[in-house]
């Protein structure tokens, strides 16, 4: 090796190994859980709103339109987030509460088929009593989602044949003459 080449090796070898030094891991900063005394422990200055907060309220206080492609999307998140515990029909018999979870109320109830959508919508973002919140897990679009499913399996189970679409109550009056 000649010597000319060995000063720019050395030089290269010595910023390789100060780039070492500056390790980002072991600086200070704010983490989740830990007690680190900082800016981020104080609470917001006043008007302040968290990232994404003001879409989430738009959403929440714009009523989508109820139709087939919301209450489609509404039973199969109900589905996902649900009927572990309040089951298919909502009657409040799914399978963890088949294993000796607390049973929550079924949605026919009268107090729950009275409560107004914003209810339901809080309910399911902040929980109530032993149920935890999924603002988290749910949309405020799906949480709008869910709520006309909801409204769906409360209309289900007290609906008068009178209410059904003319092709409805032919098929189901031609399913009781075949019986
Ligand atoms: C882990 C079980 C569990 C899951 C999953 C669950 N819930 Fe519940 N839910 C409960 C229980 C238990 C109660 C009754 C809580 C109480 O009264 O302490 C309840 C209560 C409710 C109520 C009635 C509140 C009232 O005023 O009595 C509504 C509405 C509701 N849940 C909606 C939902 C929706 C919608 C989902 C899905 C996004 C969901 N829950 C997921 C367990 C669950």
């Amino acid at each position: 090796m000649s010597a000319w080449v060995l000063p720019p090796l050395i030089l290269t070898g010595l910023i390789l190994l100060c780039g070492g030094c500056d390790d980002m891991s072991h600086q200070p900063k704010a983490l989740d859980n830990r007690p680190t005394p900082g800016l981020h422990e104080l609470a917001p200055p006043t008007g302040t709103v968290a990232r994404g907060e003001l879409q989430d309220q738009a959403k929440l206080s714009d009523r989508p339109p109820m139709d087939a492609a919301l209450l489609a999307r509404g039973e199969q998140r109900y589905g996902i987030y649900c009927t572990p515990c309040h089951g298919l029909s909502g009657l409040g018999d799914g399978r963890i509460v088949q294993r000796g979870f607390s049973a929550p109320p079924p949605f026919t109830d009268e107090r729950l088929s009275a409560a107004p959508d914003a209810y339901l919508l809080q309910v399911i973002a902040q929980g109530h009593g032993l149920m935890y919140g999924y603002a988290a897990r749910v949309s405020p679009a799906d949480r709008w989602a869910i709520v006309a499913h909801l409204r769906v399996l409360q209309f289900s189970q007290h609906a008068q044949v009178s209410q059904l679409p003319e092709a409805l109550k032919q098929s189901l009056e031609s399913a009781g003459q075949a019986r």
